[in-house]
């Protein structure tokens, strides 16, 4: 558990972008009037994709929007860690995974290259382009050790392709999102080992299933 405040430096005001504001009304009208709050999690989620963060000024100005107390929108935008309360880098925003399935396939060796080439973990790199951070599970597991980095999952990775992907965003470029051991989505590496006999698939496996005791419905008692 980690304590979520807001930055210490703010900007003096905020405002919403058209395409933000036209994608909070979208949301808003999902639900009744009497409820717009409800949007709070999607227009928080908007603004930080315009601004890379969330800042004070946004949220009161979020507030105002869903006719919401500041406070209760401090209280979400704080709860949530997929909220940034402070500047994240503009190119890259690193997430390594270091729960224990990754950290068992090599995470603190991605978060030792990281450091190298960023700088301290949670903190805006020297020249504003990167950050990373060390986050729980992700839900990527069977891909360890796994890496949020923007929207996309970078997964199976070693030391030596983290370097690369660093490298890569800094050039300009966008390295390819997904496994990174050739494997097809979180199929096994090197394929499939189970469920090979192509007789399972074409119907004669089941021919071969004798009648399970109790499959046939009990009688009534005359
Ligand atoms: Fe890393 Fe689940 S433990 S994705």
């Amino acid at each position: 558990m980690s304590a979520r405040r807001l930055a210490k430096v703010q900007p003096a005001s905020f405002e919403f972008s058209k395409e933000t504001m036209e994608k909070a009304q979208w949301w808003i009208k999902k639900y009744p009037e009497s409820r717009r709050q409800s949007a709070v999690i999607p227009v928080l989620w908007l603004v930080q994709k315009q601004e890379g963060w969330v800042s004070e000024p946004a949220i009161r100005a979020i507030a105002e929007l869903l006719g919401m107390a500041y406070i209760r929108v401090l209280e979400v935008a704080t709860f949530y860690t997929m909220f940034m309360l402070e500047p994240v880098g503009k190119v890259a925003l690193i997430q390594v995974c270091g729960t224990t399935q990754c950290m068992l396939r090599g995470s603190q060796d991605l978060m030792r290259v990281c450091k190298e080439k960023i700088g301290p973990k949670d903190k805006l790199s020297a020249d504003g382009r990167f950050t990373w951070q060390e986050v729980e599970c992700i839900g990527a597991c069977s891909n360890a050790p796994v890496a949020q980095i923007n929207d996309l999952y970078y997964e199976d990775l070693t030391p030596e392709n983290m370097a690369q992907i660093i490298d890569d965003f800094a050039a300009g470029k966008t390295p390819k999102a997904g496994s990174y051991c050739g494997r097809h989505n979180a199929a096994p590496v090197g394929g499939a080992k189970v469920l090979l006999d192509p007789a399972l698939y074409d119907g004669s496996a089941a021919k071969k299933i004798k009648k399970l005791p109790n499959s046939e419905p009990k009688k009534a008692d005359a």
